[in-house]
C-alpha cells in the first residue's frame, strides 16, 4: 500500500552559502522525492526562534536560531512514499562525523550545526513545519 507524504525540507546556510543547493536538489530527485514547493529566503532571528521552539528549551537553541538566520536558506516541500523516514535516511545523523556514508551530511556537512540540511521529523511536525513557510 502506498503511504505518500510530505516532508519539510531546509538546505541550511552553510550549503547555500557554498552554491551546493543544485547539487542537493538532484540528489533529492535521484532518491524519488518531488519538490512540490520550494522558495529561497533569509529568515530573521525570531522566525528562526519560532521554527525551532521545540528546542528552546535546549543548550543550543541560541546558536541555532542565529545560525538558521545567517544567511541565506532553500526551504522546500518534498513529496514521495514515505518521505519523513526516507529523508532522514537520506540526510543521516544529526551530526556529520556520526553520519554514514553516501548520506547528505556526511557529504556536505561541517559541524553538527552546521550540517547542510533539516527535515522534518514526524508526520505532525511536517505538517506544522510546510505550514510554516508555506502557508500564505
Ligand atoms: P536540525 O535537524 O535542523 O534540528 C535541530 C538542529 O540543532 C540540528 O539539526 C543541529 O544542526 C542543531 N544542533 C546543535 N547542537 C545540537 C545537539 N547537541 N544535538 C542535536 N542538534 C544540535
Amino acid at each position: 500500500m502506498s503511504n505518500t507524504e510530505q516532508t519539510l525540507s531546509i538546505i541550511k546556510p552553510d550549503a547555500v552559502e557554498r552554491d551546493l543547493q543544485d547539487e542537493i536538489k538532484e540528489e533529492f530527485k535521484k532518491n524519488g522525492f518531488s519538490i512540490v514547493k520550494e522558495k529561497k529566503i533569509h529568515i530573521n532571528k525570531s522566525e528562526a526562534e519560532q521554527f525551532y521552539k521545540v528546542h528552546q528549551t535546549k543548550p543550543f537553541y541560541n546558536d541555532l536560531c542565529a545560525y538558521l538566520s545567517s544567511g541565506p536558506i532553500v526551504v522546500m516541500a518534498l513529496e514521495k512514499d514515505n518521505a519523513i523516514l526516507d529523508n532522514r535516511q537520506l540526510m543521516g545523523a544529526t551530526n556529520p562525523k556520526e553520519a554514514n556514508e553516501g548520506t547528505l551530511r556526511k557529504k556536505y556537512g561541517i559541524s553538527i550545526d552546521k550540517n547542510s540540511v533539516h527535515g522534518s521529523d514526524s508526520v505532525e511536525n511536517a505538517k506544522i513545519e510546510i505550514d510554516f513557510f508555506f502557508k500564505d
